[in-house]
């Protein structure tokens, strides 16, 4: 079995910056990469606040924190990502650009790096048929936030080796998350019951069923979700929401994966959720306040 000591992230937004901080907490080396330096920076304020909020609670000591920054390395270029024994990719969910990442990484790493994909959707064989290690290559889904989920889905796509499917399964508990194994099926396991569910709720909000508000805390308060839906796909992203059923709806033709048309203006109209400060709610002031769509 692979011995993994080393570990790539590709991609340090929403996502990303919370492997690389839950890598370097089990203890691996890690090389992070972004193409601006903006996205860099915004990367490690996210991790050192998740620490900084750690060493407050008394959970973390500073030297600990410290530490465990110095294991983490910035860079903004994929030359840095040569010698390591697994690349995790966290960047958007468009196959076009993820295909083209692995081409310019394929021809850095050597054989026996692994490559896996942290996406929500897109077919694993997509991105490892570009690659001459498809054998070696995998699925390894997170959810955010990363730090608190314990769950992390395993894909293997029909090519992925027995031996790379057993080293990322050892390696996803290492982290101390809870995998489970899924096919190469579009959506996995959690995103093809999850998204129908928040188009849904748009698609209630269109219709007139309810407020933001009110849909919301019908799910919170009627079925004890953590969050209701539109709170959800705000701290998703709504770009991410809406890539991800443009994803799933090409490949199953399903209406229940078709992007509702509110999605789409709120993307195009640059309301991606939370970590653009406004979506189905604002997130400019103390409290957030619910978005006037003008519906
Ligand atoms: N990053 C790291 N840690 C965070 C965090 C973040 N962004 N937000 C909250 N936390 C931590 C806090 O530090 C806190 O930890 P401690 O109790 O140990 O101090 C804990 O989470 C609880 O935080 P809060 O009390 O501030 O807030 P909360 O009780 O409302 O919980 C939540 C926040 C954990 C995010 C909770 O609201 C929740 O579980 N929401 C649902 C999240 C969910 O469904 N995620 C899956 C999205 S789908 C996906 O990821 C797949 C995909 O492909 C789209
Ligand atoms: P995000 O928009 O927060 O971050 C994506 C980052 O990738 C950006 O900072 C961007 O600059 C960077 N990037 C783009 N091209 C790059 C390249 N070639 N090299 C390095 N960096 C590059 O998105 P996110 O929410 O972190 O999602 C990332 C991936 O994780 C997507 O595939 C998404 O579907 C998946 N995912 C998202 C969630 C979620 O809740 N947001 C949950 C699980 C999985």
């Amino acid at each position: 079995m692979a011995n993994i000591k080393t570990v790539g992230v590709v991609g340090a937004g929403l996502m990303g910056s919370g492997i690389a901080q839950v890598v370097a907490q089990a203890g691996y080396s890690v090389v992070v990469r972004e193409v601006e330096q903006r996205f860099l920076d915004k990367g490690l304020k996210a991790v050192e606040g998740q620490l900084q909020r750690a060493v407050e609670k008394g959970r973390m000591t500073v030297e600990e924190k410290a530490k465990l920054l110095g294991r983490i390395r910035w860079t903004l270029n994929l030359e840095d990502l040569k010698g390591i024994d697994l690349i995790i990719e966290a960047i958007v969910e468009d196959l076009a650009l993820k295909q083209e990442l692995y081409r310019a990484l394929d021809g850095l790493c050597p054989p026996a790096t692994i490559f896996v994909s942290n996406t929500s959707s897109i077919s694993i064989i997509a991105m490892a048929s570009v690659t001459g290690r498809a054998d070696r290559f995998a699925g390894l889904h997170f959810f955010n936030p990363v730090p608190v989920m314990k769950l992390v889905e395993v894909i293997r796509s029909i090519r992925t080796s027995e031996e790379t499917y057993r080293t990322l399964f050892d390696f996803a508990k290492s982290l101390g998350k809870e995998p489970v194994t899924t096919k190469d099926n579009c959506g996995f396991i959690v995103n093809r019951l999850l998204l129908p569910y928040l188009l849904d709720a748009i698609r209630a909000l269109e219709a007139g069923v309810g407020t933001v508000e009110d849909i919301d805390k019908a799910m919170t308060l009627g079925c004890n979700h953590p969050m209701g839906p539109f709170t959800l796909a705000d701290f998703v992203g709504l770009d991410t929401t809406y890539f991800i059923a443009n994803v799933m709806f090409e490949e199953y033709r399903e209406l229940r994966y078709a992007p509702p048309p509110l999605l789409r203006k709120m993307v195009v109209a640059g309301y991606h959720g939370r970590k653009s400060g406004r979506g189905f709610y604002d997130y400019s002031g103390p409290t957030p306040t619910v978005t006037d769509l003008g519906l």
